[in-house]
């Protein structure tokens, strides 16, 4: 792979709020779940498990607990064939006992990289998707029989984009972002 190549990946990647009703194909969801099934954690972890909502009127259920409330946020979620909803696992316990000593929750990190690694792949896929943190949690886990205990970090919908433009990236510039040598 030219180096240049997987920043290209990076700058195609975005967060795709409107979708065609085309479906996705179980190839490409394969491989997307794959992609984040290989994705580094703490201590091997692997704290995660994907449930992927394909059942139209479950789907829409679902949809519909991402949206609503004070803010209009994420009223474009009906429009993926598919959405993935990512449950935050229970890690083995050299993670449990290295988050306690380094007080870092090292389970959240681990999913932020599995989610980017299944959006990255989706990209390749011609596939759009779009990490969403906003959504009744309550809701989806009612809606999908996940234990009201465990957590739900991150949902996902992923479908064909409506829109081939690809957004420049708003970004910070490198030198606000990074120095050499010290902070
Ligand atoms: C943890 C996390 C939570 C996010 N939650 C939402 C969300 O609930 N709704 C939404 O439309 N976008 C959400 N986003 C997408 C961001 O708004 C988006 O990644 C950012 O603006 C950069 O744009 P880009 O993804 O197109 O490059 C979230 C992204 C992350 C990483």
């Amino acid at each position: 792979m030219e180096p240049q190549e997987l920043l290209n990946l990076f700058l195609q990647r975005q967060s795709v709020r409107g979708y065609s009703s085309e479906p996705v194909s179980q190839e490409s969801l394969s491989r997307c779940i794959e992609a984040a099934r290989l994705a580094p954690s703490a201590c091997n972890a692997q704290p995660w498990k994907f449930v992927i909502v394909k059942d139209p009127e479950l789907k829409n259920k679902v949809a519909d607990a991402t949206s609503g409330g004070i803010l209009p946020m994420n009223h474009f979620t009906k429009q993926a064939p598919v959405i993935v909803v990512m449950v935050r696992e229970k890690a083995n316990l050299s993670s449990r006992i290295g988050q306690t000593l380094k007080n870092k929750d090292f389970t959240l990190i681990d999913n932020g990289i599995a989610a980017i690694q299944f959006c990255l792949q989706a990209t390749v896929e011609g596939l759009g998707t779009c990490i969403m943190g906003w959504f009744n949690e309550k809701k989806i886990k009612d809606l999908l029989h996940i234990p009201s205990y465990k957590r739900v970090e991150l949902i996902i919908p992923i479908g064909h984009p409506a829109d081939p433009i690809i957004r420049p990236k708003i970004r910070k510039n490198t030198d606000q972002i990074s120095t050499v040598d010290s902070y």
